[in-house]
């Protein structure tokens, strides 16, 4: 089925997948796609509105991104966010001025009448994040909204649907921002609402087995949210002509792995393999310290490990993979520098038998997974897993990987799960966990002197992992961790909690 669709036009700004999840999150379709997009083919996608996003350049800026002028001829609404608003006026005959010094933050904000800010308030408060901005609009246009530092904070052709905001509708910050973009959608664009998570599950799972039809698919299942709702949703497709392979390298949480096998073998159903190569991973890891060695190192087993399994199962037809919209979106613009190397299953394709990938869930951000998930039956352990890397506890194991070492971890990391749990800050923190440090000191238990190793505790709030604020966790929740770890986990005797922000820090110690 054809949705609706909203075209994002990308033009660099840091808020620009946000402003496409607050597009789904009112239920219409919209994609994310470089500025320089032709007319021809702006017409051919069919969009019933277009956004421009913030960027960080000036218009003025030697080849700044542009956009043709028949852009706005096409008849289709068009609504310019910060940068976007200034190209429109710059590019319509407005005045674009350079400010010398950075507007960043809350600012009041008056709004006139306009269909855009239909129900809002008329004096208002706005999150600004720009140094340039519009001081005179083009000819046809009226300024609809002002602050002490812009004239024209809100701009609006509305014989030709064009709008300009200079202000971030996407942020929360900005006070009904959720109704303004709502307006542009539905009032100004014709929006009917059809893109929902039920409405997906019914359309992929009727695709799906269209697609496959009596054909064999493969899956490797990580316990990753990803993996796990694109694996169900094909499972509810097509049943059993999915094969699940599990590779457990034995460097997961405690418990994770029976949970997984729980879950999806003993609970849904699934044709799921697991594999128990937690020993042949520790043999490999023998004495190896460096963290990029170690990442290599499981990259390069889990591939053998899962093409071992792979053969014994014989050819299939299709493999599925959990890749989401944020990777289709980064994958287009080039490498960005390597400062850790990410395993993930991505290596694959090359060393199994298929003739077709299956990328259910190419289209959704994080959250609609999770939404979809929820859908499809999966329990929030699943589908509100915090993110956990490919390496597993490998890389939070500082030093050498040892199976004492391996327990302590598993043991300190579990406490702190569950402390984090029982004080109900789960949904809070982006991601906490447990470091077992390289450093070991001297302790006092009874009258006995100890020589053990420290921990650290690690916990972060982010929205995209990019950057990271140490998490504020209350001392009372900080000591309950603390004296439970020393007290009941083996080879630990000091705790430390890291307060580091990324950057500098990488949320991961490795
Ligand atoms: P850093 O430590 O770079 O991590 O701030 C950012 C996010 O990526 C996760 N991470 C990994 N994920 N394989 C993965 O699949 C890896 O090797 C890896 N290293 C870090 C990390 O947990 C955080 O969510």
């Amino acid at each position: 089925m054809e949705h609706q669709k909203i075209l994002i036009l990308d033009f660099g700004g840091q808020y620009n997948q946000l402003i496409a999840r607050r597009v789904r999150e009112q239920n219409v379709y919209c994609d994310l796609l470089p500025y320089d997009m032709t007319v021809e083919k702006i017409r051919e996608y069919d969009p019933i509105g277009i956004i421009f996003t913030g960027g960080p350049n000036s218009v003025y800026a030697d080849n700044a991104p542009n956009v043709k002028k028949e852009i706005f001829d096409l008849g289709i609404p068009v609504l310019g966010i910060c940068y976007g608003c200034q190209l429109i006026a710059y590019k319509l005959g407005g005045v674009v001025t350079h400010a010398n010094t950075r507007e960043y933050g809350k600012s009041e904000i008056e709004y006139e009448e306009s269909p855009l800010f239909d129900g809002v308030d008329k004096n208002n408060v706005c999150w600004m994040s720009h140094t340039d901005y519009v001081s005179k609009v083009p000819e046809g246009f009226s300024v609809t909204a002002t602050t002490k530092t812009c004239p024209a904070a809100g701009f609006a052709d509305e014989k030709r649907k064009i709008y300009g905001i200079q202000f971030h509708t996407e942020v929360h910050h900005t006070r009904q921002g959720e109704r303004i973009l709502h307006n542009f959608l539905y009032s100004v664009c014709g929006a009917k609402g059809d893109w929902t998570m039920s409405n997906f599950v019914s359309e992929q799972v009727a695709n799906l087995r269209e697609k496959i039809g009596d054909k064999k698919v493969l899956c490797a299942m990580s316990g990753g949210v990803d993996s796990a709702v694109a694996a169900t949703l094909v499972h509810k497709a097509v049943g059993d002509r999915l094969v699940c392979v599990f590779v457990d390298h034995g460097l997961l949480r405690k418990g994770e792995a029976d949970e997984v096998v729980s879950i999806f073998r003993d609970g849904l159903g699934m044709n799921l393999i697991k594999s128990d190569a937690g020993e042949r991973f520790l043999n490999k890891l023998k004495g190896v310290s460096d963290p990029e060695k170690k990442r290599k190192i499981i990259g390069e087993e889990f591939i053998k490990v899962f093409e071992g399994e792979a053969k014994a199962i014989g050819a299939v037809d299709f493999l599925v993979q959990g890749t989401i919209y944020p990777d289709v979106i980064e994958s287009g613009k080039g490498a960005s520098a390597v400062i850790k190397s990410h395993h993930n299953v991505g290596g694959l394709p090359s060393v199994v038998d298929f003739k077709e990938i299956l990328e259910p869930l190419r289209d959704l951000f994080k959250d609609e997974v999770r939404k979809v998930g929820s859908e499809l039956g999966l329990p929030d352990s699943v589908v509100q897993r915090q993110p956990f890397p490919g390496p597993g506890l490998a890389v939070r194991i500082m030093g050498e990987v040892t199976p004492e070492r391996l327990k302590t971890l598993q043991d300190a990391d579990y406490i702190l799960r569950e402390e984090i749990a029982r004080a109900g800050l789960e949904r809070e923190i982006w991601q906490y966990f447990a470091v077992i440090t390289s450093t070991a000191t001297v302790g006092v238990m009874g009258d006995s002197r100890t020589y053990e190793n420290v921990i650290a505790l690690r916990a972060v709030t982010s929205v995209d992992a990019m950057t990271a604020d140490w998490a504020r966790i209350p001392y009372d929740v900080l000591e309950k961790i603390s004296t439970r770890i020393v007290n009941e986990v083996e080879h630990a005797n000091r705790i430390v909690y890291d307060i580091t922000s990324k950057p500098p820090a990488t949320i991961e110690w490795e």
